[in-house]
């Protein structure tokens, strides 16, 4: 079959699934507490999509050129057996990258079953190694010492080399940043620093607490020089830096001050089945009534391929285009962050 291209000639690359809309943290950037208490009402489960209905979309994916699969949520690990979807996308042909993103909290309990289950590696969300940093940035009584025991046991069983996401907000946590970089140098771990982004409409996003990434890597490059890298493939999110003695790289990911669009090849899969060609979209197509009502797989690839082919999403590159760095977020509606799986 030939490559699915977008109306802008990018094709069908990457599919990030969200397996749930639930989270046990709070971040003020995607869930903030105060909207998100204990009562919000998230999906109820016959609105998730199975195991099964999600494997056979994948599948379809897989045919329209997808060779990756990033496992998101909400927070994945607290989907009920995890491990059984693990088994049947790594079992899929052509799925060389099989990916999961958590917050860390239950990865030291889940790390081993997830490996056997053959995942390839994790991407862990850490903030601050601050304690009190950290139960502002997770918003929840936690612990960023819980979330590093959940690394190490992934790197134990094989998970590895695990990048580390860590959402940089100005005034909250941007004085940790070098102290973070110092522990993970020499480690193995990919620290990547994240500009705040405009996801969502519910997070306040306001730029004055962005911090760009020239300005995070000329500070940790004022402590630990660095020197950028070429990047592994293209399209990849994270500008790469090595640190110049050795002990390792970490990334940035600069998509307010210098927006990635233009090789996004990026799908994603909401946990109640539709399909989001951009992390800021308004609102996704709907797969799971077609699949529910039986539609065969000839139609769904018809539909799948006809959705990435009218795609011209490029709404970073859109929201910087008059300035280096925007005032403010494009007035829209949009998906949050946890709907839609970063
Ligand atoms: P690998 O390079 O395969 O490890 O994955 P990745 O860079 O996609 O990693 P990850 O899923 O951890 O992405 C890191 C973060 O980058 C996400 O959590 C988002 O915050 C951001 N990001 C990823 N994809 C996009 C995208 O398509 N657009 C924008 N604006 N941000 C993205
Ligand atoms: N800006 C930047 N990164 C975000 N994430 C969630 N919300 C935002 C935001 N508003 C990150 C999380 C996690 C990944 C899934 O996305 O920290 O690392
Ligand atoms: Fe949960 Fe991740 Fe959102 Fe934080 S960013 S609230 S850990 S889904
Ligand atoms: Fe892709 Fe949308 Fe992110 Fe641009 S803003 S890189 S189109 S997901």
């Amino acid at each position: 079959m030939p490559p699915t291209t977008d109306q802008l000639g990018r094709p069908l690359r990457d599919l990030r699934i969200s397996v749930t809309d639930r989270c046990n943290f709070r971040c003020p950037y995607c869930m903030p507490a105060e909207i998100y208490g204990e009562k919000y009402h998230f999906l109820p489960r016959p609105e998730l999509l199975s195991f099964e209905e999600i494997e056979r979309l994948a599948r379809l994916f897989v045919d329209l050129g997808v060779a990756k699969i990033r496992i998101t949520g909400g927070e994945p690990l607290l989907r009920h057996q995890l491990p059984g979807l693990i088994e049947r996308l790594a079992a899929l042909r052509g799925v060389r990258d099989l990916a999961l993103t958590s917050n860390g909290a239950l990865l030291a309990e889940q790390a081993k079953s997830l490996a056997d289950a053959g995942l390839s590696r994790v991407t862990v969300s850490l903030d601050s190694h601050d304690a009190a940093v950290f139960r502002r940035m997770s918003g929840r009584d936690a612990s960023p010492s819980a979330v590093l025991e959940g690394i190490e046991a992934a790197e134990a069983v094989g998970l590895g080399p695990v990048k580390i996401n860590c959402v940089v907000m100005r005034g909250v946590n941007d004085d940790g940043l070098v102290e973070l970089a110092r522990r993970m140098r020499g480690t193995g771990r990919i620290l990547r620093f994240i500009e705040y982004m405009d996801v969502g409409t519910l997070n306040d996003w306001d730029v004055a607490r962005v911090v760009t990434a020239k300005e995070i890597v000329e500070r940790i490059d004022a402590a630990l020089p660095l020197v950028p890298a070429e990047p592994n493939y293209r399209g990849e999110v994270a500008r790469r830096y090595v640190y110049r003695d050795g002990g390792g790289e970490i990334g940035v990911i600069a998509s307010v001050s210098q927006p990635f669009c233009g090789d996004c090849t990026r799908a994603r899969l909401t946990t109640e089945g539709k399909l989001v060609t951009c992390l800021f979209a308004s609102d996704g197509v709907d797969l799971r009534a077609p699949l529910r009502a039986g539609e065969s797989d000839a139609a769904l690839l018809e539909r799948i391929a006809g959705v990435w082919s009218r795609r011209s999403d490029r709404y970073s590159e859109e929201r910087t285009a008059h300035t280096e760095l925007p005032g403010r977020a494009l007035r829209r509606r949009k998906l949050e962050m946890y709907q839609v799986g970063g």
